[in-house]
């Protein structure tokens, strides 16, 4: 079993390497630990996105989507208590070294400097911005710090204009924004991060049922893509520790190699929500004389992708490819889920010198790349092109050798079981249509 800090640097260092994730700013030294999602990671990120979105809309009855503005009215905030105490981190800074810590994260000393600590002050979260031409109070806007507000401020236009009536839920993706007091363990906790969050409005009296429905439905999404059933777990939250809204909270909890960490929060919101933007607002935010209640399912897709790498990343010592070169390495495979996979196949001409060879892997190529994301590689041996696909998941390697020009077909190998068997070109598309089930 390798170290847990080894891992996460192997798994950093894979995902600069192979165009998962960049820092962000990288060139001037970063920025406030952003992280940019490079060629391969923004093709996981939107598999991500897309078998969440899947799920709770093709999946689901009564699920509708939407797509909500980043900056709302600042009442919005005011209204669902994230500009209060609530929705503030404890701070203490080092008052040798200066350093930030959150309090939960230091004992009575510096965790950097064994420094003395300051009293533990309140530090709000909310990233502040200015609409408009003036910076002054009265046109101070925030970023938003989850994305379902711009759902509860569009329950009435949703019911009204879909006719829906409650049990209804709906689900929404986008960008949130936090001033955390200390990003940190990669992508795991960063300020700008992308949620997928899931609300669920129903009669009060049903929302014990359907928090436990919704609890089950995701622990099995995150299984059916493939995370190990050791890895994941429910942990009930107590009162003094939830979220200011939840009546009841659930954390989807991943096993990182820095430890047990939130990966989904599953709240039971009641009708925090509605009665205060009602309130705030003095609009009717009811339905049938009460407010539905809110079951709620926060993931985050920045997490999930960090916790799908992580659970997919398997080092085969030179027991794979079966060449001598291999043999002395350490091979990587990223076993993912084939709907995560970044790349689904790769075309490789066994050699590239042979001008008829690389001429039908790239015809092949063409063909296919218009149906799936597809890559050509015909650089360094055979062995070593399979090597660098398993490393990135890539499904299948699809090698035109020189029979193929004769028999009209490649062979295809699996990443998984490294089976090869041979495909006609004139069925390949519809053969591997079927086999990626799309
Ligand atoms: N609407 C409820 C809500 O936002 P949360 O537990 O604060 O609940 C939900 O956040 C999910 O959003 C988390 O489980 C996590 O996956 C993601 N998330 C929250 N803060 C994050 C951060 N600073 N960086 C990355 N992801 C974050």
């Amino acid at each position: 079993m390798m170290a847990n800090k080894e891992l996460m640097s192997k798994i950093t260092s894979l995902c600069k390497r192979r165009g998962f994730v960049f820092p962000s700013s990288e060139i001037y030294g970063g920025f406030g630990s952003g992280y940019d999602f490079g060629p391969l990671g923004v093709e996981m990120k939107n598999n991500i996105k897309q078998a969440w979105w899947n799920e709770m809309t093709k999946k689901h009855d009564s699920m509708v989507g939407l797509d909500s503005a980043i900056l709302m009215s600042p009442k919005v905030w005011q209204a669902s208590g994230h500009l209060s105490a609530g929705f503030a981190d404890e701070l203490v800074e080092c008052k040798k070294c200066h350093k930030r810590f959150r309090v939960d994260e230091a004992e009575n000393k510096c965790p950097e400097c064994g420094g003395q600590l300051t009293k533990p002050r309140k530090f709000n979260l909310m990233m502040k911005t200015f609409v408009g031409s003036v910076e002054k109070e009265a046109t101070t806007a925030y970023l938003r710090a989850e994305t379902c507000q711009g759902i509860y401020l569009n329950f009435q236009n949703i019911l009204n204009s879909m006719r829906l009536k409650p049990p209804f839920g709906v689900a929404q993706i986008g960008k949130s924004f936090r001033n955390e007091i200390t990003p940190k363990d990669f992508i795991y906790r960063t300020r700008e991060f992308e949620q997928m969050e899931m609300q669920w409005f129903c009669r009060p009296e049903e929302a014990p049922q359907y928090f436990d429905y919704w609890k089950e439905q995701r622990m099995k999404w995150y299984f059916s893509l493939g995370i190990k059933k050791d890895n994941l777990r429910t942990v009930e939250v107590p009162p003094k520790e939830r979220s200011h809204y939840a009546k009841r909270q659930v954390d989807i909890q991943y096993r990182f190699p820095f430890g047990w960490q939130e990966l989904e929060g599953i709240h039971n919101r009641g009708d925090w929500d509605l009665s205060n933007h009602a309130k705030h607002s003095g609009k009717d935010l009811s339905y049938e004389g009460r407010y539905p209640h809110i079951i709620e399912a926060s993931a985050g897709a920045d997490r999930s992708l960090l916790a799908f790498l992580i659970d997919a990343y398997h080092e085969v010592k030179g027991g794979r490819t079966k060449t001598t070169e291999a043999k002395k390495e350490i091979e990587v495979v990223l076993s993912l889920d084939k709907r995560l996979a970044p790349v689904k196949m790769a075309v490789l001409p066994l050699v590239k010198n042979k001008m008829d060879l690389v001429k039908k892997a790239k015809e092949i190529y063409k063909l296919l790349k218009s149906h799936f994301v597809c890559q050509y590689d015909e650089a360094d041996s055979i062995g070593r092109r399979y090597r660098r696909q398993d490393e990135i998941g890539t499904l299948f390697c699809l090698t035109v050798d020189f029979e193929s020009l004769e028999k009209k077909d490649l062979t295809v190998r699996y990443r998984d079981t490294m089976k090869q068997e041979r495909v006609k070109t004139t069925e390949l598309v519809e053969i591997l249509k079927e086999k990626l089930d799309v």
